[in-house]
């Protein structure tokens, strides 16, 4: 039997028409999300459209009430505030569910990509916001996750450390080559990272926008403010109409079915 030299792979993530409802009322409405094995997808839509709910579902810490969702076996999830235990050295955090002989060692190695190598054994305390967030990305990456959900992980840090942490965050996706689903507010972060963006409006992916910018992106590029615009706009940011993401009308075509 002849065997097919490029099986197309499975998508990373699957989400076929995805319900949860709290109090009866559904903040995810029949949502339909593929992501690709290694696509780094950054996911906007206002405060409360269920941007958490979805990523919640996605690491397995709360159901759905209807539909499919299919996710690699290792995922790792980092979220706002990097949630170490603090009664545990830096180290011990990230080597936190490694089994085996080699957790330590795994351990600082992965805190020496994020450059924490000086900063092994401290306590969560005495790190710094920008330090605190890199262990916690070291003890997602330390999982060799698949697929690596981040929940607004840059939101709490200050702009010089974002900047930081962008070009950290994409030399560690380019070296470990896991999907990404990056939860953001910052339309210019989105469009620096992100292979696709992906709008959240009433439950459902009411935009698919390709980033087809040259790597390394530069906010300077002439296709860049373009689409920022396009964004603001069905963010209902910086116009005088009314936010194209939150009208009833499908907005792009390009859904996946
Ligand atoms: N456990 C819960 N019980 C009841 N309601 C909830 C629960 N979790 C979320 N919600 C509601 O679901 C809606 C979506 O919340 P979610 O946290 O997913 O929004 P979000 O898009 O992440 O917002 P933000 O950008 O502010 O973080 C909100 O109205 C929220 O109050
Ligand atoms: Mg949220």
């Amino acid at each position: 039997m002849s065997v097919p030299l490029n099986p197309i792979p499975r998508a990373a993530v699957e989400c076929r028409r995805v319900t949860r409802r709290f109090a009866g009322q559904a903040v995810l409405d029949g949502l339909d999300l593929d992501i690709a094995p290694g696509e780094f997808v950054a996911l906007l839509g206002s405060s409360g459209s269920g941007k958490t709910t979805l990523l919640r579902a996605l690491a397995g810490l709360d159901a759905v009430d209807e539909g499919q969702l299919r996710v690699p076996q290792a995922l790792a999830a980092v979220f706002q505030e990097p949630r170490l235990m603090p009664w545990k050295r830096a180290w011990r955090n990230v080597a936190l569910g490694v089994r085996g002989g080699e957790a330590k060692a795994r351990a600082l190695a992965a805190l020496a990509e994020v450059g924490l190598q000086h900063r092994l054994n401290a306590w969560p305390a005495t790190l710094s916001g920008g330090e605190a967030q890199r262990v916690a990305l070291a003890r997602a990456l330390v999982r060799e996750p698949q697929l690596l959900l981040l929940d607004e992980p840059f939101a709490a840090l200050d702009a010089l450390t974002r900047i930081r942490m962008h070009q950290l965050i994409i030399s560690l996706w380019r070296a470990h080559t896991p999907a990404v689903l990056l939860v953001t507010h910052d339309v210019d972060e989105a469009l620096l990272l992100a292979d696709r963006v992906v709008v959240l409006a009433h439950g459902r992916i009411a935009e698919h926008m390709p980033i087809r910018l040259p790597r390394p992106r530069q906010v300077a590029h002439p296709g860049f403010q373009a689409l920022r615009e396009r964004l603001l706009s069905l963010l209902g940011v910086a116009t005088d109409h009314p936010p194209a993401a939150l009208h009833p009308q499908p907005l792009s075509r390009t859904a996946h079915p």
